[in-house]
């Protein structure tokens, strides 16, 4: 019944005597009217604000991951705020390139990273290539010998130290089964080390784990800690990243620790362990979770007595994935009237040719709402707008930044041209 809660809006949204929600001293609904909708708008002094939080806990180069959100300008955002980048493809290393970030700030994740995206990162200069399996670092070393790099590269290797963090739960198993890093109970942690230590061209900075994603309790990554530290006393390593994994709340009565209490458990985990390294992380969701929401336009409204209403927007499962893909929950709400009382239940679904194209089931919204409306998902700002598609030929939607008053758009909707661009007759 109650209103929107306003920590799951960007630091800055605020309601006016009207009802109506700005984000960034912007009207929601004027930021509808002059990009259109579907439209992401994301808080920049929201992403600032984290953005520093993270250099505040972790130092200056924490990374920011650029799978949760990547454009341009938001990889300058991030730099600007004095972060690195994660990036975990050629084409992340790509767009942070293409922002003008230097090679050195970037650090190369991934399972499969092909000789090209070595070649490419390595002649570069890219600041840490995080070395996933012994074939990663054959290619690796053959690349060292065909005298790709113009320095030592600087490697982490990827440990899977056995503990994965799901939400509110964590398992912890004597055996790795991930397809990423490797294994601190099969012995393959230690080879790696010991394989790269025979290699004086390649030069071993550090070990980085990630236990898991939308981690709410700080304690799971304090066993990843304790099994990691045996490392740091017998190979004596320079640094070590923590990877990501901070979660956000999305619905009402969700709360997840902030990024500072993030920080401040890991660093008490090392100290307790004995571990004197440089401490870095990765995050991503908790950067960029909460700093946007997505507008959409209702088009169709199909009432089913005593079934359910559903709410036909025109964006869908191509700008949020994440219902359909992990069952994940968000709020709904109408910017027009944000301080509403939100008493009607209804599922909000997208405009795919698919049943199960549902952005938010069950969700409670004021009992006006009506064809026309601006309705508005928040905390979409990490892993929608980045894992979107075309499916059934949809067009991307816009992202605009609001800061000040202003609005800047920094990534324009697709057209059906760019439908068509690769094409090839
Ligand atoms: N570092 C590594 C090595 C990672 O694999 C990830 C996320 C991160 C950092 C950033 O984690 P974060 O702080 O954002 O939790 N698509 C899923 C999330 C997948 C996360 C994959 N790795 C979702 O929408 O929930």
């Amino acid at each position: 019944m109650s209103p929107v809660p306003m920590h799951l809006l960007p630091d800055t949204a605020s309601i006016g005597s009207d009802g109506r929600l700005s984000i960034g001293g912007c009207d929601l609904l004027d930021l509808a009217a002059e990009f259109g909708t579907p439209l992401f708008v994301y808080d920049e002094a929201h992403l600032r604000a984290r953005c520093r939080e993270a250099v505040e806990a972790f130092g200056p180069g924490v990374n920011y991951a650029t799978k949760a959100f990547l454009c341009k300008a938001m990889a300058r955002l991030a730099v600007e705020e004095g972060m690195h980048l994660d990036v975990s493809t050629g084409g992340e290393y790509a767009v942070a390139r293409a922002a003008g970030v230097p090679a050195e700030k970037l650090v190369l994740h991934g399972n499969n990273k092909s000789v090209d995206e070595l070649r490419l990162a390595l002649s570069e200069g890219v600041g840490r290539i995080v070395v996933d399996s012994f074939d990663e670092l054959d290619r690796i070393e053959a690349l060292c010998a065909e005298g790709v790099p113009a320095d030592t590269p600087e490697l982490y290797v990827r440990v899977t130290p056995g503990v994965e963090a799901h939400t509110h739960e964590f398992i912890r198993t004597v055996q790795d089964d991930s397809k990423f890093g490797f294994g601190v109970a099969s012995g393959d942690a230690e080879r790696v080390i010991e394989r790269m230590g025979e290699h004086p061209e390649l030069e071993l900075v550090g070990i980085h784990c990630h236990i898991g994603s939308q981690v709410f309790e700080a304690q799971f990554f304090e066993l990843a800690v304790e099994v990691i530290a045996p490392f740091f006393h017998r190979f004596d390593l320079p640094e070590l990243s923590i990877g990501g994994g901070l979660g956000v709340a999305y619905v009402e009565g969700e709360e997840a620790p902030t990024i500072a209490q993030w920080g401040a458990a890991i660093d008490k985990a090392c100290a307790e362990a004995g571990i004197r390294s440089w401490v870095t992380a990765e995050p991503g969701r908790s950067i960029a979770a909460s700093a946007a929401v997505t507008l959409y336009t209702v088009g169709t409204i199909k009432d089913l007595p005593g079934i359910r209403t559903y709410v036909s927007v025109d964006g869908g499962m191509s700008d949020n994935p994440r219902p359909v893909l992990y069952g994940s929950g968000y709020e709904a709400f109408l910017p027009r009237a944000a301080d509403a009382p939100r008493e009607r239940v209804v599922t909000v679904v997208g405009k795919h040719c698919e049943s199960g194209d549902k952005l938010v089931v069950d969700a409670r919204v004021p009992a006006d709402l009506a064809v026309g409306d601006v309705l508005c998902t928040p905390v979409t700002g990490a892993y929608g707008h980045s894992m979107g598609s075309n499916y059934n030929r949809v067009p991307r939607p816009a992202v605009v930044f609001v800061r000040d008053g202003e609005a800047r758009l920094v990534v324009r909707r697709e057209t059906f041209d760019d439908l068509l661009a690769t094409d090839v007759d």
